[in-house]
């Protein structure tokens, strides 16, 4: 077993005994039961024996949170037992974004990757923000650094830098207004002039690229979940599946995107869903959003591949647990950077699309 592997299994063992001095988190008849109305939500994509593990998890999270006044924010790729088992407001980025403006809680806890607790951070510099488990990163967020952001803007002078949500609060102090994938197009043809500078997804940047009049300039970052779907992929699903809907997220390959049926922002692909009820889909993002769509919408059948960002799996319940019995890890921004990221983030909030 490698050092980093071993290591991780320790902190996870370790976390599993600590806890199990203060809740009592064996399978139980009687957890499973005060779960039941959860479960039913969620059981057709979480088998019984699955869910006798979650419930004491469960039932001790949703304990904690009344008691501490926490609301837990989940994103759309969690995997079940998060998304409808303690999630309070589920969403994509912008929608869970928007969410951070209104909570009415004292502690906000991010389920999702770093930098979606860092924009709830700077929306919310009073409250305590936290994360279960602060390497749950992004190959986005870190392809990118300030000093670039200055060089783009050197090069392209006067134009106007829209970053990607997924980025630091750093890289979002440092631009002019935000966006997600959900709003991309619309914040792009909100603003003055000729050429936009979009950081740091070149993939999404291309995708708008095709959509707008705009002269749009990129930062070559991926996603690293999005960026493995291929065309040809799709081209060869499409003929052993004819009659199933393909649906891509807009951080594929522009050529991925093009044999899609419709492609937008995870809360996009949703509502798609829910409102054409495909009889067979497949969408082209991370794997875990394929039952948390089927668990709202049991007639569609969802169809592989798909793959797993191994940033939003570091997310557990037993992290989300242990996250708020030791109010750990909190996220803190510098709080000039925080105001200079909130008035990017704001921005894009106010144009309310
Ligand atoms: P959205 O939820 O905004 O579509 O973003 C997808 C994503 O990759 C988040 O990390
Ligand atoms: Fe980042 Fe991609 Fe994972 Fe989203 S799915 S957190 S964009 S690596």
């Amino acid at each position: 077993m490698d050092l980093q592997i071993s290591r991780a299994a320790t902190q996870q063992s370790d976390i599993k005994s600590q806890l199990a001095k203060s809740f009592d988190l064996e399978p139980s008849q009687a957890a499973f039961d005060a779960t039941i109305d959860i479960y039913a939500k969620v059981s057709n994509v979480i088998p019984e024996a699955d869910w006798m593990r979650h419930a004491p998890y469960i039932l001790a999270i949703n304990k904690l949170k009344k008691e501490k006044n926490a609301a837990i924010l989940g994103h759309n790729y969690m995997t079940a037992d998060i998304y409808g088992g303690v999630s309070d407001v589920v969403g994509d980025s912008l929608q869970l974004a928007i969410a951070a403006t209104k909570v009415d809680a004292d502690i906000i806890v991010q389920a999702g990757v770093h930098f979606m607790a860092e924009t709830s951070k700077a929306l919310n510099p009073s409250k305590t923000v936290l994360i279960p488990d602060s390497s749950a990163g992004c190959s986005l967020a870190s392809s990118i650094t300030a000093a670039d952001i200055a060089k783009l803007r050197a090069e392209y002078p006067g134009a106007p830098v829209v970053t990607y949500v997924n980025t630091t609060a750093e890289i979002k102090a440092v631009s002019d207004i935000c966006c997600t994938s959900a709003n991309a197009l619309e914040v792009v043809n909100s603003l003055e002039g000729d050429t936009v500078i979009m950081a740091p997804d070149a993939h999404l940047a291309r995708n708008i690229a095709n959509q707008t009049d705009k002269r749009i300039v990129y930062w070559e970052g991926a996603c690293i979940v999005h960026e493995r779907f291929t065309a040809q992929e799709l081209r060869e699903f499409r003929s052993h599946t004819p009659e199933a809907t393909i649906i891509a997220h807009p951080e594929c390959p522009v050529d991925v995107v093009a044999e899609a049926d419709f492609a937008g922002s995870t809360n996009d692909m949703v509502r798609y869903v829910r409102e054409n009820k495909p009889e067979k889909v497949l969408l082209v993002t991370e794997c875990s959003m394929s039952a948390n769509v089927s668990a709202e919408v049991p007639e569609v059948e969802f169809l592989g591949p798909c793959n797993l960002c191994p940033y939003m799996q570091k997310i557990t319940l037993e992290k989300i647990l242990w996250s708020l019995h030791t109010m750990s890890e909190e996220v803190t921004i510098d709080p000039a950077i925080a105001e200079d990221a909130r008035r990017a983030i704001q921005r894009m909030i106010d144009l309310k699309i």
